[in-house]
């Protein structure tokens, strides 16, 4: 499973529900990262994302709630069984909640850190860095893109 995220340099990820930020040229890398795929998306993300991904198949987690175009899950380990039977790369897209729920089982993060600060009230979980190596680093005006892959041992 592949997490990703965009995030301030203190891991800002959202703020009031939304982005704090329009970065339209990573929005658009994460739109072509997941085309296709196979998403996984708390239900507030979903709300907000989630009509801009008609290409992928997308499996939202919630305690509650049926939606249309998604398949909704109550429990983490059924969305990521289901989400891992398609047989298409798995993406956790966040957010903070499903970041928390799924960092253990990922083995790769896409993780676009921006240059500039913004406030806001949700963030990334904190991880140990010495746990991962950067495998690929990707500058661009406004971010810099990051592959991490998890050391194996
Ligand atoms: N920067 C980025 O890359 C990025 C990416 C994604 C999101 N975001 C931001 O993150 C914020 C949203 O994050 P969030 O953590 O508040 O919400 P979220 O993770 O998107 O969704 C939370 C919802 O997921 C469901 N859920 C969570 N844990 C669950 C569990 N264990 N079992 C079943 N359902 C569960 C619940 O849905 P119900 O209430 O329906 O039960 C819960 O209310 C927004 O500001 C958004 O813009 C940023």
């Amino acid at each position: 499973m592949i997490i990703i995220s965009a995030m301030t340099r203190d891991r800002v990820i959202g703020r009031r529900g939304g982005l704090p930020w329009s970065i339209p040229d990573e929005y658009e890398q994460f739109l072509a990262h997941v085309r296709g795929q196979a998403v996984i998306f708390g239900r507030k993300s979903y709300e907000i994302f989630g009509g801009d991904l008609p290409d992928a198949e997308l499996f939202v987690l919630s305690r509650s709630v049926k939606l249309a175009g998604a398949r909704v899950f109550h429990d983490v380990e059924q969305a990521v069984a289901a989400a891992r039977e398609t047989g298409k790369t798995v993406f956790s897209a966040g957010g903070a909640s499903i970041y928390r729920l799924t960092l253990s089982m990922a083995d790769t993060m896409y993780l676009s850190i921006l240059k500039e600060d913004y406030e806001g009230d949700t963030r990334f979980p904190e991880f140990d860095e010495s746990d991962w190596t950067i495998s690929r680093r990707d500058d661009h005006p406004a971010f810099e893109f990051r592959v991490y892959e998890r050391h194996r041992g």
